[in-house]
């Protein structure tokens, strides 16, 4: 921490990003919170990522004056810090609400339902991609895959999962959360804030009563997508988390010789070329 980054800045031709300073009791706050994270890595230019979580943390989003302090702690440039903080969706630029709500509509979820709720929501809430309410609260966006797909259509709200939407569950969970009603999603951690689950994803522990406890697995495949290959129908939606178990899962399982997925049995594959067994030598490849 001897050098600014500025000094480092200038040394490289790069202009120095104009920020204002944190407080100084925040900046000794987020220093003290810096060396635990640094101490956690043996190059501390790998804590990069976690503290750009944890300058989230304190402000909402990645500001100017977040990126001058991790380079700053990690002895980097302020161009290197910029160009990892916004090459990552997940550290906002600029500042929104305190609950994010990403409508997945990546192939899956959008022919599943996802087009329609982030339809619906952007009328309900009045919000476009990427604007938040007026009162602060929901900042809705389109997301990618989230690896959920077995359960789509996916909503995530700051990262955690809301299984089987629908546009109706969807309007209801923000309506919920702009109220301040209690809102749970449909497995994992409690929900909190954005800037509460920046400080987790800095890797500082989850200290909510009964986090830990609450987080939970997937649940029960639906197997949809392997019913759809079939030609089959699709079962019918499930009813909203909240409003109990999903009703869908009269799913018939496939004996070994149905399976579909290369994961799942071995298959035929064309015989070696006999010349090559074990294909080509180094030199044939030069
Ligand atoms: S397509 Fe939505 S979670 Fe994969």
């Amino acid at each position: 921490m001897t050098t600014s980054s500025s000094e480092r800045g200038v040394s490289l031709g790069m202009p120095e990003l104009p920020a204002p300073a944190y407080p100084d009791d925040v900046r000794e706050r987020l220093e003290r919170d810096a060396r635990e994270i640094i101490a956690r890595y043996p190059d501390s230019r790998s804590a990069l990522l976690p503290l750009l979580h944890l300058v989230q943390s304190e402000e909402g989003h990645v500001t100017r004056t977040g990126m001058r302090f991790c380079a700053d702690v990690l002895e980097l440039t302020t161009a290197e810090v910029t160009a990892v903080a916004t090459f990552y969706t997940m550290y906002r630029r600029k500042p929104s609400g305190d609950y994010q709500v990403g409508v997945c509509t990546n192939t899956l979820c959008a022919v599943m339902g996802g087009d329609a709720i982030f339809a619906e929501l952007q009328e309900h809430l009045g919000v476009g991609n990427g604007e938040t309410t007026d009162d602060g609260k929901v900042t809705l966006e389109h997301i990618e895959c989230n690896a959920a797909c077995d359960f789509a259509p996916v909503v995530m709200v700051n990262w955690e999962f809301f299984d089987n939407q629908t546009p109706a569950s969807a309007k209801r969970m923000v309506d919920d959360l702009r109220a301040g009603r209690p809102v749970e999603p449909t497995r994992g951690a409690p929900l909190c804030t954005f800037k509460e689950t920046a400080r987790i994803l800095a890797g500082f522990p989850d200290e909510r009563p009964g986090a830990v406890e609450a987080s939970g697995g997937a649940g029960p495949a639906s197997l949809v997508g392997l019913r759809l290959a079939r030609g089959e129908t699709a079962p019918a939606r499930v009813v909203h988390p909240r409003d109990g178990a999903p009703q869908d899962r009269d799913v018939h399982e496939p004996s070994p010789s149905e399976h579909l997925s290369s994961h799942d049995a071995p298959q035929d594959t064309s015989a070696s070329d006999p010349a090559h067994p074990a294909g080509p030598t180094a030199e044939e490849g030069e």
